[in-house]
């Protein structure tokens, strides 16, 4: 009797079957497919140096840092895979259930450093079951798939099969440090808690990025600008009846088309629902009348991402009210930029641009009470209306380094090679009834990837329009 196999997927599938003879048919008259593994030039050796640096903070423990794993979208669907960003800037390599391991080297001192091993999920080629009826491993599944071997010249390391990874960490015996994603083969050998203190390691070093990260997001964020352009140049299409879900989407493709995709979920908001900072439904029209904000990055292969928000009026002019709002974002913006430099505070900037808000909103008769209470730490009444930060770190991770100390992130000196955000807003919700009508429903946002340098900065996202004139210019060239 022939008996049949689980199907890998979707139960309604018929079952293959696992005769001798379905076997022998399957195993063999495939042809050889490209296996080349492709890795970006320089990521192999950036993430030695990472290695490198991670090491001489733990000379005694052997570091372990996972991939994952595709997270379940629904029933037997998942999401994307992308790997957690600990794992990628330590190893180079985007592979899915795949392990590095960093075990100290012999020298007592730890002085000789960590002899790193990447474990890596096994291709199942033709000749293996696994070849048709795994849909991780399977190359009839996955297409074509280096073997361990191609990884290891091209990511420069060791390479060896996740399957030995278990019996091989049962036979360490110093402390063993976990980051990184959770991972099977892990919890197998008992290590199914994050070390916070690896972790915080991590976060701490990737804080200054080095020159070969700094040309990835400066690659991040030119993609964006084009895609920011491109998502101007579709307005007319979006006025036409395509919304905001057009606009989104013309700026994923974007992102897709050019690189791996967007490095976060995309914030499309036009007219009121720019006032809401995570408007990442974005399902709501665009009219003539609408300032529209967009906030979103590309993120290239590597998986350093742009981090940029533009917000521009649909028909080309801002209307007075808008551009009231416009002006004092762009006032907080220029403060911030004013004191942003090497051995400046990292909240130095945030206070700037907070202050100017706090005035302006003062000013404008907003806020209740003096001007000394609304700035007071108990009151901070014009939060109300910015309720987010003014930046932040950029990296791997859209708001990058976040499990670093406060002391090394908001109270320590900037220096040369930081990469961060810089990113006032106004944000007036449309059934605010603190707010004069004229300003109900407006929400800006104005946000630049900034590079600290010897002398100060460089702005990355500089080639978007940002003063008034410009902004307009640019809608009316591109809709024209
Ligand atoms: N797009 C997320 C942020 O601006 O922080
Ligand atoms: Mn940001
Ligand atoms: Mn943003």
């Amino acid at each position: 009797m022939t008996t049949l196999s689980p199907a890998p997927r979707d139960p309604r599938m018929p079952r293959l079957p696992t005769s001798d003879a379905f076997r022998e048919f399957m195993a063999s008259g495939w042809g050889e497919p490209d296996r080349t593994a492709r890795v970006t030039p320089g990521a192999a050796e950036a993430a030695a140096d990472h290695r490198r640096m991670l090491s001489a903070r733990f000379p005694r423990e052997t570091l372990v840092v996972a991939s994952g794993r595709s997270a379940v979208r629904s029933n037997d669907t998942e999401f994307g895979f992308r790997p957690h960003s600990d794992f990628a800037w330590l190893t180079g390599c985007a592979a899915e259930a795949a392990v590095l391991v960093m075990r100290p080297g012999s020298a007592s001192d730890g002085a000789s450093g960590h002899d790193a091993v990447l474990y890596l999920t096994e291709p199942a080629y033709a000749g293996d079951e696994a070849f048709y009826t795994d849909a991780l491993r399977g190359e009839l599944w996955v297409g074509a798939a280096p073997g361990l071997d191609d990884w290891a010249s091209a990511l420069q390391i060791d390479v060896r099969s996740l399957a030995m990874l278990p019996d091989d960490l049962l036979a360490i015996h110093t402390a063993v440090l976990s980051a990184g994603a959770s991972e099977p083969a892990l919890s197998e050998a008992g290590i199914d808690e994050p070390s916070p203190l690896l972790e915080q390691a991590l976060s701490d070093l990737k804080l200054v990025k080095d020159e070969w990260e700094i040309a990835q997001l400066r690659a991040a964020v030119d993609a964006t600008v084009a895609g920011f352009s491109a998502v101007v140049a579709e307005l007319p299409a979006a006025l036409a009846g395509g919304g905001e879900r057009w606009l989104q989407a013309t700026f994923d493709r974007h992102s897709r088309q050019g690189a791996n995709g967007v490095g976060y979920t995309t914030v499309m908001g036009s007219g009121p629902n720019a006032a809401t900072l995570h408007w990442s439904r974005s399902d709501g029209p665009v009219s003539e009348d609408h300032l529209v904000l967009l906030d979103a990055g590309v993120e290239v292969d590597t998986l350093y991402t742009a981090d940029v928000t533009r917000v521009f009026p649909a028909s080309g002019t801002f209307s007075p009210a808008q551009r009231r709002v416009y002006e004092l974002v762009l006032e907080a913006r220029a403060a911030a930029l004013s004191v942003l430099r090497p051995g400046g505070l990292f909240s130095d900037f945030q206070q700037a641009a907070h202050d100017v808000i706090a005035r302006g909103l003062h000013s404008w008769g907003i806020l209740p009470g003096t001007l000394e209470e609304a700035l007071s730490p108990e009151g901070q009444y014009h939060r109300r209306y910015a309720i987010c930060g003014n930046g932040h770190h950029l990296g791997l991770d859209v708001h990058d380094c976040a499990k670093t100390s406060e002391e090394l992130y908001l109270r320590a000196p900037l220096v040369p090679g930081m990469v961060l955000t810089v990113e006032p807003g106004i944000y007036f919700h449309a059934n605010d009834l603190t707010l004069p009508e004229e300003l109900r429903g407006i929400g800006v946002r104005i946000e630049d990837d900034l590079l600290i340098t010897e002398s100060g900065y460089e702005n990355l996202s500089g080639a978007l329009p940002v003063e008034v004139a410009d902004v307009e210019a640019w809608v009316r060239a591109l809709t024209r």
